[in-house]
């Protein structure tokens, strides 16, 4: 007979260790470590007979091909993030902050697909119906025919779902309160949200309904995060924003049926998510295009370019080992554009303090973003301010050369429809007209440009 097993699981990223430690090697945090059973909620075994997933020869599945059944809610941010909409049978988990705006969207979402016809289940874990039909009043939801539950059990939830006629959509907030009688830990935990998780994608592949879970994403290991079911669903989104901000970006980490690089654009109002169809325009909103220290990003997300502000700020340092503090962009990569600066253009940081901040609290994550990072900090470090009718993008190498980025001729479009009359660039990108753009193949000559153009 077999010893029981144990294992030590962390509730953040569900790295499985063999004893307890205090810091998760998987993902670094401290104290996310829990004991859990291993076996809870597997099935299968011995005895069992091959019925279902005997092998096909790729061969044998000729015949038309189809597109995986969508539908779309009509919500033309969504749909962008997803790929063109929910896809039928398949499971979409959603991720994001206590309090960022999950269950507004997918309330809103609900209320768009039952206007169009779809039966729509929401399952609340979190709130009383009460309170999930007081929220659906402010979002002007309250007149559809979304079917309400308040169900934790994953058992009870699924015997709620076999009544009546099969439903389209089925909205489960969230995953961390989920628990079913087949596993003895507590909810909240890996093992809890990974059977629950498991019976509601059995249920979408069974039925042909789509499934969307919300996960909170949790910082302290008591609870488990979305990552531990992420390798199990079809789809993971995730829904980001600041808090000081209103706009909200819905962003696609897998997507099975789709791209992955798409986000859909969201501004927060009091009568809940409104669809930004032009994010350029609200990030650039709020611009003070006079002051030294700030350039413009012609960035891509996706297929769609979006225009962003990068704000430097560079100063003396009082301190031995000067301050550099990042937020929306990839702290090693700012090293990396001080280190070439340094190294390619004789400009000096390494008494400085270097502040790098993306406005709106957008997050860049391109690499053609280095040479408007480059600019801001030139145009700080000079106390010029750059020219308010110019972008700039392109990647910097470690030898200071200046790589081509793709999506010239977009980003140009984009800024161009925004006003802007000039471009910094990737000389190698310069097949665009190039009568008001300043192409570069080497950063050396960024600096007196940067000069030039701001004097
Ligand atoms: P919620 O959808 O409950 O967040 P989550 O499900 O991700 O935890 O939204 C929380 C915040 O959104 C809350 O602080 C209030 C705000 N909110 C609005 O500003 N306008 C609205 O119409 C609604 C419904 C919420
Ligand atoms: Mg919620």
């Amino acid at each position: 007979m077999a010893k029981a097993r144990t294992q030590f699981v962390c509730q953040n990223c569900g790295t499985v260790h063999a004893r307890w430690v205090g810091k998760c090697e998987g993902c670094g945090e401290w104290n996310t470590i829990v004991e859990d059973d291993p076996t809870a909620g597997i099935g299968g075994g011995p005895g069992r007979t091959p019925k279902k997933g005997r092998p096909v020869a790729l061969t044998a599945l000729s015949g038309e091909i189809e597109e995986a059944p969508r539908i779309p809610t009509g919500i033309a941010e969504l749909d962008r993030a997803t790929g063109g909409g929910f896809v039928r049978g398949s499971a979409l988990l959603i991720g994001g902050d206590p309090g960022i705006g999950k269950s507004t969207l997918l309330m809103q979402a609900a209320a768009a697909l039952s206007r169009l016809g779809s039966r729509v289940i929401y399952v609340s874990g979190e709130e009383a119906v009460a309170q999930v039909r007081l929220r659906a009043q402010r979002l002007h939801a309250a007149d559809t025919n979304v079917l309400l539950a308040a169900e934790t059990n994953v058992e009870d939830i699924l015997a709620t779902l076999s009544e009546g006629k099969r439903p389209d959509l089925v909205i489960i907030d969230s995953i961390q309160t989920l628990w079913s009688d087949l596993a003895e830990s507590a909810p909240g935990t890996v093992t809890q949200v990974r059977v629950g998780v498991q019976a509601m994608i059995r249920f979408a592949k069974q039925t042909g309904a789509t499934v969307v879970l919300v996960g909170h994403v949790t910082k302290d290991g008591q609870i488990a995060g979305p990552r531990v079911v992420e390798h199990m669903v079809d789809a993971v989104l995730y829904f980001e924003g600041d808090r000081g901000h209103h706009y909200r970006i819905l962003r696609t980490v897998k997507n099975r049926f789709g791209p992955t690089d798409e986000i859909g654009v969201f501004e927060m109002s009091d009568k809940g998510l409104r669809e930004v169809s032009n994010p350029s325009e609200l990030f650039l909103g709020e611009r003070n295009a006079k002051a030294p220290g700030a350039a413009v990003f012609a960035g891509m997300e996706g297929t769609r370019p979006i225009l962003v502000e990068i704000q430097a700020l560079v100063a003396p340092s009082p301190l031995g080992t000067p301050r550099r503090a990042v937020v929306g962009w990839d702290s090693a990569r700012l090293s990396m554009i001080l280190a070439v600066l340094e190294a390619h253009c004789g400009v000096r940081l390494a008494q400085h303090d270097v502040y790098l901040n993306v406005a709106g609290g957008y997050r860049v994550s391109e690499p053609a973003a280095d040479m408007a990072v480059a600019a801001a900090l030139v145009s700080s470090l000079a106390g010029l301010a750059l020219p308010a009718d110019c972008v700039y993008f392109g990647e910097i190498s470690l030898s200071g050369a200046v790589r081509p980025v793709a999506h010239t001729a977009q980003r140009l479009k984009e800024a161009e429809k925004l006003g802007f009359q000039r471009a910094v660039l990737p000389s190698a990108s310069a097949e665009i007209p190039a009568s008001r753009q300043a192409g570069l193949t080497e950063i050396e000559a960024l600096a007196d440009l940067v000069v030039k153009i701001a004097g």
